[in-house]
C-alpha cells in the first residue's frame, strides 16, 4: 500500500466550508488538511461565473504551491460555478465538488414519489446544477429550489444565531414552504449547516439533507482507488489560510478544532 502524506486542499468563500471540514476531519482523522477561505472577497453567490472562476482558479495555484494531492471544493457556488473549468484547466489535479457525491447518494434511500427542496446562493440556484443531476438519477422526484441570497451574509458576520436570522429563514422560505410541502430540504450551501438548528425548529417535519457528509465519504473512495491515503498512524496536521482574518473565521475555527493545534494566517491573494 502507498502511503502519501501529501495534504487534502479544501476551500470555500468563506467560513462556510469549515462545516465540511469537520466531516471530512472526522472521516479521515489522519489526513493532513490546508484550508483556504476567500473571507476578503465572500460572498461568491451573487457574482458572475467569469469572477468565480478567477477568484477559484488563484485558490487552485495558491494550493497546489503547497503541494495538495486533492482539492475538494467545500462550496455548492464554485462547484456549480467553476468545477468543470478548473477539470479542464488542471487536469493532474483531482478535484471533487460537493453536489454530486450527495446527488449519487439519494436514489438509496429517497421514495420515487417525494418532492425535494434545494436551497443555495442566486449562482447555485440559477444553475440549476441539483435540478438536472436529481433528474438524471431519480425522474420521478419533484424538485424545486429557492435562493436565499442573504444569509451568507449574515453567517459571516457571525449572526447565524441571532434572532434577525430567523427573520431571513422565513422571509425566503415561509412561502416556498408553504406551496411546495418538501418531504427534504438539500442545504445547497456550506454555510447553511450553520443554522440547521434553526430551520429544523421552524419546519420540523422536513428532513434536512447536509451535502457534506456524502462529500467526505467521496473523498475516502478517491483517496482510496488513486491509492493516496496517508499513514494509519499519523496525527494530522491543520493549516488554515484566510485572505481576511475576520473574528467570525477564528471563531468557527476553534468551535472546529477544540482544543486541537492548528495555524491560522492571513494571505493576500492577487488578481
Ligand atoms: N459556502 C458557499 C456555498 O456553498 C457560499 C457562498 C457564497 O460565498 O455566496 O455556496
Amino acid at each position: 500500500m502507498n502511503i502519501d502524506n501529501r495534504p487534502i486542499g479544501v476551500f470555500d468563500s468563506g467560513l462556510g466550508g469549515l462545516t465540511s471540514l469537520k466531516r471530512i476531519k472526522a472521516l479521515l482523522p489522519n489526513e493532513n488538511i490546508i484550508y483556504f477561505g476567500d473571507t476578503a472577497r465572500t460572498p461568491y453567490g451573487s457574482k458572475s461565473i467569469d469572477t468565480i472562476n478567477q477568484f477559484s482558479q488563484q485558490i487552485t495555484e495558491f494550493l497546489l504551491m503547497r503541494d495538495v494531492k486533492i482539492i475538494a471544493i467545500a462550496c455548492n457556488t464554485v462547484s456549480a460555478a467553476s468545477l468543470d473549468t478548473l477539470k479542464r484547466n488542471y487536469p493532474h489535479i483531482p478535484f471533487l465538488g460537493i453536489i454530486e457525491p450527495i446527488v449519487a447518494s439519494l436514489p438509496g434511500f429517497i421514495e420515487e414519489n417525494s418532492t425535494i427542496a434545494v436551497i443555495g446562493t442566486e449562482v447555485t440556484i440559477k444553475s440549476k446544477t441539483y435540478e438536472k443531476a436529481i433528474r438524471l438519477r431519480l425522474p420521478k422526484v419533484k424538485v424545486v429550489s429557492q435562493a436565499c441570497p442573504l444569509f451568507v451574509t449574515l453567517i459571516e458576520e457571525g449572526l447565524h444565531d441571532a434572532p434577525v436570522m430567523d427573520a431571513h429563514i422565513r422571509y425566503y422560505l415561509d412561502d416556498f414552504i408553504a406551496e411546495y410541502q418538501p418531504d427534504y430540504l438539500i442545504l445547497g450551501c456550506t454555510h447553511y449547516p450553520l443554522i440547521k438548528h434553526k430551520i429544523k425548529s421552524i419546519y420540523p417535519g422536513i428532513i434536512l439533507l447536509d451535502p457534506a457528509f456524502s462529500q467526505a465519504e467521496k473523498i475516502e473512495d478517491l483517496l482510496v482507488s488513486l491509492n493516496l491515503r496517508a499513514d494509519p498512524e499519523q496525527k494530522a496536521t491543520y493549516k488554515f489560510y484566510a485572505s481576511d482574518l475576520s473574528t467570525t473565521f477564528r471563531q468557527m475555527i476553534d468551535t472546529i478544532m477544540l482544543d486541537e493545534q492548528y495555524s491560522l494566517k492571513f494571505t493576500e491573494l492577487r488578481i
